[in-house]
């Protein structure tokens, strides 16, 4: 027989790192991590597997060995480094993606019962002409400006609609079972966590700064001060997830879902950096690209459909994250920095 578990892609990521943290609190799910990096797992419920995702090697393994119910993937590269490296970006995200759909279809027809692919999807699906678009339409819904600008959105984006299509494909070759893949994306904003820092995005100003300061050190950020894209800590992150996974279907009227949590200029994070850590140095030296990046991105997203469909709703507004999660698990984490 073989094993029941839950996998989780790129699960070394922050994301990764704080979902497994939440998943493990229920002691019923066997959990599979794969990581293009090592990892050194002490929980019983968890295996960790090195490997490439677009190793069919590895993936063919896997089946062989476990029976996947759900699957969390999470392994992408993200925003600015895409933009280093566009080619190899579409393999790992676009190809990568594509071998795991197909896994699930695969486990989903011989299970008999749909598996759960939980995708997250980014802003950076989005992407607004220029500034004056950016201040006009500054709240989006998921279907409004999905034009995309850097690889790594076009691959998201790209990504939902294979989803979809897969969602689909097989619905349509069983009866019996309507839905054979049962494919749920949630579009997130830019994520904050206290206890990592992410690598590669374009977001990550927001974070490194934060870090930054705890760490006592000068931080030059690379966006404007004018700045504004929505945010979210990552509790809230998970937590979205998570109910987006337990949904029943039938509630859910849609594949995608925008979730967002708070709206804030650079210069505003900067302001409550300093209110706890007024020490700081924080200045501004905008990176021509990565604003550029940013400029595409909308300053906040409408949810309100995941609000209606399967009650989302974050705990932490930016008051919150910043009093209650960040600020406090941040200076911990580098007390004597
Ligand atoms: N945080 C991501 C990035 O900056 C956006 O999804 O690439």
């Amino acid at each position: 027989m073989r094993k029941k578990v839950t996998l989780i892609t790129g699960a070394l990521g922050e994301i990764g790192q704080a979902l497994i943290e939440a998943l493990t609190q229920d002691i019923s799910t066997r959990i599979l991590t794969l990581d293009i990096r090592d990892a050194d797992t002490t929980h019983p419920a968890v295996t960790h597997l090195k490997g490439d995702i677009l190793d069919s090697g590895l993936l063919s393994r896997i089946i062989s060995e476990y029976e996947v119910e759900a699957i969390y993937h999470l392994a992408a590269l993200l925003s600015t480094r895409s933009e280093f490296t566009p080619e190899a970006a579409h393999k790992v995200n676009v190809e990568g993606t594509l071998k795991l759909l197909h896994l699930a279809a695969d486990q989903s027809e011989w299970r008999g019962q749909p598996v759960k692919f939980i995708f997250p999807s980014s802003i950076a699906a989005y992407g607004l002409p220029d500034l004056e678009t950016k201040a006009k339409y500054p709240t989006v819904k998921e279907h409004e400006w999905n034009t995309p600008g850097t690889m790594y959105g076009c691959n998201k984006l790209y990504c939902e609609m294979l989803g979809g299509y897969y969602s689909r494909r097989y619905r349509q070759l069983s009866e019996e079972h309507p839905v054979m893949l049962d494919f749920r994306c949630v579009r997130f904003p830019g994520l904050i966590s206290a206890f990592t820092v992410p690598s590669g995005g374009t977001s990550d100003y927001g974070p490194e700064m934060l870090h930054a300061a705890a760490k006592g050190e000068p931080y030059a950020c690379f966006v404007r001060p004018d700045t504004a894209i929505p945010f979210m800590a990552m509790p809230d992150a998970i937590t979205a997830l998570l109910q987006l996974a337990a949904a029943p279907r039938e509630s859910l009227s849609r594949l995608v879902y925008n979730v967002t949590s708070f709206s804030l200029s650079a210069e505003q994070i900067r302001q409550l950096t300093l209110q706890a850590f007024p020490n700081t140095q924080i200045t501004f030296e905008p990176h021509l690209k990565r604003q550029g990046i940013v400029d595409t991105w909308p300053i906040d997203l409408d949810d309100s459909a995941a609000r209606r469909d399967w009650g989302w709703k974050p705990e932490h507004d930016a008051e919150r994250s910043f009093r209650d999660y960040l600020i406090p698990n941040i200076a911990r984490r580098y007390r004597g920095a």
